[in-house]
């Protein structure tokens, strides 16, 4: 018996001797794979022929079973993949899945079976455990001990994992004085390069979240809580399974970072077989004025969703050709935020008028379902009120939970724990049948299941809009726009709510918009959401009509997107062409320093020529003292063009480029 495990063990070290290299297509990434002497899986990662990630270690303490070391190599598959696929909707139209692939199969001294399945791209590298079919049926996750060993101590962009709903102001620091974080992260690399830390397909396992000890950037999921407490669970897992993708974006600037599709390419196609429904969308809402105090979610006096405040609300929307409107505080509930009713209006609420007033101007409602964070009576009763919804026409519904801590079917529940996220994978799933799109608030933070589900449009998970209107800390100060699009928009779509057109604050006037009028048309270029909602009053748009011009135009699906130029912190210049159109869209958002840009304009098709409408930042603006000191140019220009502009303190711009016959 000792000869035959002596035997056993020998062929394990040859077959680890005998592991090649995966390279990406283009042979800039490296991944090596062996076993330790202990048979701990590790890999290291190389790109440009330098090591990035030194051997790390994965594997998974289990209650049944300790799996982080004690295996063997059984053999490895090797697959490459080439191919272009069609996005619903996005940032981009077609988007390239180009990568080799090695699955490793190993076998535990136990006799479990794990595989570990790497990918290697030409702009990172990624992988994820499976567990095949086999005797264990089930397997109970403590801990999944996974390591990225990075070269050197770089600076990480981040928010502390206890951050709720990640809400929070991200800050730069090395990553050996990083406290715990939130996936995902962002890495300025010693090198100049950069990296983007995250994890793709979470649909049934908790969010992943980081920390640093030894030297290592080690994972630690998010526990199952009991009575209101964590306990050592993490997962509950059925056999065969197979984890979230773990991966890295490795770019060698910031617009090789935000062209990677890595994300989405590690996801599942699409589920949904006629998506001829989902329809990306702007639109406005009675929202802003409960957020800044003139208006009410609870009955009274100053109630917001009334009958007759939402008919104001969508003959502007129509007339202005914004095709949808958000409503809140429609339903009954609000007085307590507990007892919601998705089906009962307010009394001062017509439904049914609605509903037909919507079909009439060819306006959609956005519902509203805040479930304050009582997630399992929201699950109970979900085919009821999507059935509810569709029967009125509302084919896209804004989800709340207002709790990091939701009450879901398993009880008192992290958010980001495995519960919740089946929690949001249920409601998504259910719409789906009912031909909704969801805008989920204080979700999970996004992994790309949207390329499965297309109808999970857009999230929250960010400190958005609403906290410059009554964050007793005075509002996210201008940095805040230029750091997220490199860190949480990476990980998707986006509803921040762009778009105020009024800076004073009389309820709290410490607090405000850290932004001049055109950096906020800046962030509909910048910040991706294929729901993109313009949040303030439309009597404050109607004070600049000649601006909110630009909010009527600009799209919100993409052919190609392209980072014109940026600098985490400091600004970031976006230019996209309009989905099955030769329009172009650039937009720039700044943070506090004045600075002047160059934008070379070789994104444009070189026979032709452009129509062109500035929106800039005026000779006096600046977020503090003339928020509202904005310049419309009208030029013609052409690919050969370079544009030089200000960006004021705190400002941006917006620029509309329609091809001349
Ligand atoms: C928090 C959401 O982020 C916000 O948009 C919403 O208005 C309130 N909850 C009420 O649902």
């Amino acid at each position: 018996m000792k000869r035959f495990f002596y035997l056993l063990s020998l062929t394990f070290y040859l077959l680890s001797c005998t592991q090649q290299p995966l390279r990406s297509p283009n042979g800039a990434i490296q991944v090596n794979f062996a076993l330790s002497e202990t048979g701990t899986p590790r890999y290291s990662v190389l790109q440009d022929e330098d090591t990035v990630i030194r051997w790390s270690n994965l594997g998974f303490l289990c209650e049944e079973q300790s799996l982080l070391d004690g295996f063997g190599l059984l053999g490895s598959n090797q697959n490459s993949c080439n191919e272009q696929w069609e996005t619903v909707w996005g940032e981009e139209h077609f988007i390239v899945d180009n990568h080799n692939e090695s699955i490793i199969h190993l076998q535990h001294t136990s006799g479990i079976r794990m595989d570990i399945a790497f990918r290697a791209f030409n702009d990172g590298f990624a992988f994820r455990y499976i567990f095949p079919e086999q005797e264990l049926k089930q397997l109970t996750i403590l801990d999944e001990q996974t390591e990225y060993r990075f070269s050197a101590d770089h600076q990480a962009w981040s928010i502390p994992w206890r951050t709720e709903f990640y809400e929070g102001i991200w800050t730069k620091a090395p990553l050996s004085q990083k406290d715990t974080m939130c996936s995902p992260i962002t890495l300025e690399l010693a090198n100049g390069g950069y990296a983007f830390v995250h994890e793709a397909a979470l649909i049934d396992y908790p969010a992943q979240n980081l920390y640093m000890q030894d030297d290592a950037l080690r994972l630690f999921l998010t526990p199952w809580l009991q009575d209101g407490q964590p306990t050592p669970v993490k997962a509950y897992e059925n056999l065969p399974f197979a984890s979230p993708w773990r991966f890295v974006i490795l770019a060698h600037n910031l617009p090789e970072m935000t062209a990677s599709r890595i994300m989405l390419n590690l996801n599942e196609p699409c589920r949904i077989e006629d998506t001829s429904w989902i329809k990306p969308m702007k639109f406005i809402g009675i929202w802003w004025g409960m957020h800044m105090k003139s208006m009410t979610w609870e009955q009274g006096p100053k109630h917001g969703a009334t009958t007759a405040n939402m008919e104001r609300y969508m003959r502007f929307a129509a007339e202005h050709g914004i095709q949808a409107v958000l409503a809140e505080g429609w339903n009954i509930g609000w007085e307590d935020w507990k007892s919601f009713s998705f089906t009962t209006p307010y009394p001062d609420w017509n439904m049914e008028y609605l509903s037909r007033l919507a079909q009439e101007l060819g306006v959609q409602i956005v519902g509203h379902n805040e479930t304050g964070g009582v997630a399992d009576a929201y699950e109970r009763d979900l085919d009821n009120i999507y059935a509810y919804h569709q029967a009125h026409g509302i084919h896209a519904i804004k989800t709340g939970y207002v709790s990091p801590i939701i009450r879901t079917l398993d009880g008192l529940q992290f958010n980001k724990g495995q519960s919740g996220v089946r929690h949001y994978r249920k409601v998504v799933e259910t719409a789906a049948k009912y031909n909704i799109t969801i805008d989920n608030h204080e979700p999970v933070m996004p992994t790309g299941w949207q390329r499965t589900f297309p109808n999970l449009m857009t999230q929250e998970g960010v400190r958005g809009q609403e906290w410059n209107a009554w964050s007793t800390d005075g509002g996210n100060p201008c940095a805040h726009v230029t750091i997220l699009p490199f860190t949480r928009i990476m990980a998707g779509p986006v509803d921040f709510t762009p778009g105020v057109f009024a800076f004073e604050n009389p309820v709290m006037p410490g607090t405000r918009v850290h932004a001049t009028l055109t950096n906020q048309l800046g962030l509909f270029v910048c910040f991706y959401s294929p729901l993109q909602m313009a949040c303030d009053l439309p009597e404050n748009y109607m004070k600049h009509p000649d601006a909110f011009r630009f909010i009527e135009n600009v799209p919100c699906d993409w052919e190609r997107s392209i980072l014109l130029d940026g600098q985490i912190g400091e600004f970031c210049i976006f230019s996209r062409q309009e989905r099955g159109t030769d329009n172009w869209y650039i937009g720039a958002v700044n943070a506090d320093e004045p600075r002047d840009v160059t934008i070379p304009l070789t994104m444009l098709d070189k026979d032709r020529t452009y129509a062109a409408t500035i929106y800039r930042d005026g000779e006096q603006a600046d977020w503090q003292t003339h928020p509202y000191d904005y310049v419309i140019d009208r030029a013609t220009l052409s690919a050969s063009d370079i544009l030089r502009l200000h960006l004021a303190s705190g400002g941006g711009f917006a620029i509309e480029l329609c091809p001349l016959k």
